[in-house]
């Protein structure tokens, strides 16, 4: 069932660590490939040699091996796993791995993973409803860290309430689920723009937008998450990629983008125009700096390339092209009219107007609006609107 799949298990110091003895055997059972990695705490609990007699390999517990001086490296383990489940995870080290700490050999790889990732929680009651603990759980969730929720009951603290492991039966599941998943996008380039545009002033000077990318990148890992070759033609961002099926080609202006995504949009099956591209650029870009004379000071600014509207005109017919709006007024109006002026599919429509959309939110709120008809989305984690896009492609690809 699971054959050829690569599963990483993590294993952190909780007393449920010995129910992931039965978890390895299941994805053993399952013809997954196994390999484990315990914590110093974990090992307290359970000794290593059961878990490298069930996956049948070693298990890495530090960096070194002390017998043969091998390096464990974390980022080939990182990299080989399709899942890496941490179960149990404790309070401790959900804390680490959403601060992005590497103390140890679990934490670390975890850092460096491509793979998903996904979390078991265990703990004490009090532990688990602490605001700091949730919050955690939150800033997981909102990257997209698949959860195998923690359940009531009786705790080793011998108190009863939220914080027991979910069953390895139910955590073998979860994963299985999301190693199985439909791959609807297999065979599919998907060309994406994200993030601002910067449009040089001067060599210390520049006009830009509030975009910090989000919205693309969590598009883009959506399409790679279902079989896409994803092209992210992307402006100067913080976030990070994280799928190897992802190819981000860097760029600062919009004419960089434009060059970009003219090359890359005749090989694509699906374009997203999610980038808040500068409108206008300086005339000139004065080649040293600027210096301020007491008097009045204007840039001339012309017009950039639109890239939406001239992807939109080479257009194939078997191509989908997706668009976004960002409106402060007038909203489906002005929507409906960028939909016809730059030929796209369906477009995608956000408002200042609505709380904790658009810009530098993690939660988006949308109406998609197409010219068969409008569909009003709840505001939710950009990951999950990013989902309810890729569907919509996903509806017109089926027509
Ligand atoms: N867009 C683009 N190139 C530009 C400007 C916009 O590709 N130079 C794309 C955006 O990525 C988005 C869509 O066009 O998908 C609409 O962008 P938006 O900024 O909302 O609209 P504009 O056409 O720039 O109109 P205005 O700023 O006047 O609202």
């Amino acid at each position: 069932m699971l054959s050829g799949k690569k599963i990483l298990i993590g294993i952190t110091g909780g007393i449920s660590a010995y129910k992931s003895a039965v978890l390895v055997r299941l994805f053993k059972k399952a013809n997954a490939e196994v390999k484990v990695i315990m914590t110093k705490a974990a090992k307290q609990f359970v000794q290593p040699l059961t878990f490298a007699t069930l996956s049948q390999n070693p298990v890495y517990t530090d960096f070194f091996n002390p017998e043969n001086g091998e390096w464990n490296s974390h980022v080939r383990l990182g990299l080989w796993a399709d899942i890496f489940v941490i179960a149990p995870a404790t309070a401790n080290t959900v804390a680490k791995i959403a601060n992005g700490l590497a103390d140890n050999l679990l934490t670390t790889t975890c850092l460096s993973a491509r793979c998903k990732i996904m979390v078991a929680p265990a703990m004490d009651l009090d532990m688990y409803s602490n605001p700091a603990t949730q919050k955690n759980f939150s800033i997981l969730k909102e990257r997209g860290v698949l959860f195998a929720e923690a359940g009531d009951g009786f705790l080793a603290s011998g108190l009863s309430g939220k914080g027991r492991m979910a069953e390895p039966e139910e955590i073998f599941e979860t994963a299985k689920n999301f190693l199985t998943q439909i791959q609807d996008f297999n065979g599919k380039k998907v060309l994406i723009t994200a993030g601002p545009t910067r449009e040089k002033i001067d060599p210390v000077r520049f006009i830009s937008n509030y975009s910090t990318g989000k919205m693309g990148y969590a598009i883009a890992e959506e399409f790679a998450s279902r079989g896409a070759e994803v092209v992210l033609v992307s402006g100067p961002v913080e976030v990070n990629a994280k799928s190897h099926k992802i190819t981000i080609l860097h760029v600062n202006s919009a004419a960089e983008m434009y060059e970009e995504c003219v090359k890359q949009f005749p090989q694509c099956d699906i374009a997203i125009m999610s980038a808040a591209v500068a409108d206008f650029t300086p005339e000139i870009t004065a080649e040293t700096k600027i210096k301020k004379t007491g008097d009045e000071m204007t840039i001339k600014l012309k017009p950039t390339k639109d890239i939406a509207k001239e992807l939109g005109k080479l257009k194939q017919e078997n191509q989908i092209f997706v668009g976004f709006a960002l409106e402060t007024d007038h909203e489906m109006q002005n929507a409906e009219s960028k939909l016809n002026s730059k030929n796209f599919d369906f477009i995608v429509l956000n408002s200042l107007k609505d709380k904790g959309a658009a810009f530098g939110y993690d939660t988006n709120k949308i109406t998609i609006i197409s010219r068969s008809g409008t569909e009003k989305f709840d505001l939710k984690p950009k990951n999950l609107v990013a989902k309810d896009i890729a569907d919509k492609v996903k509806q017109l690809l089926e027509k």
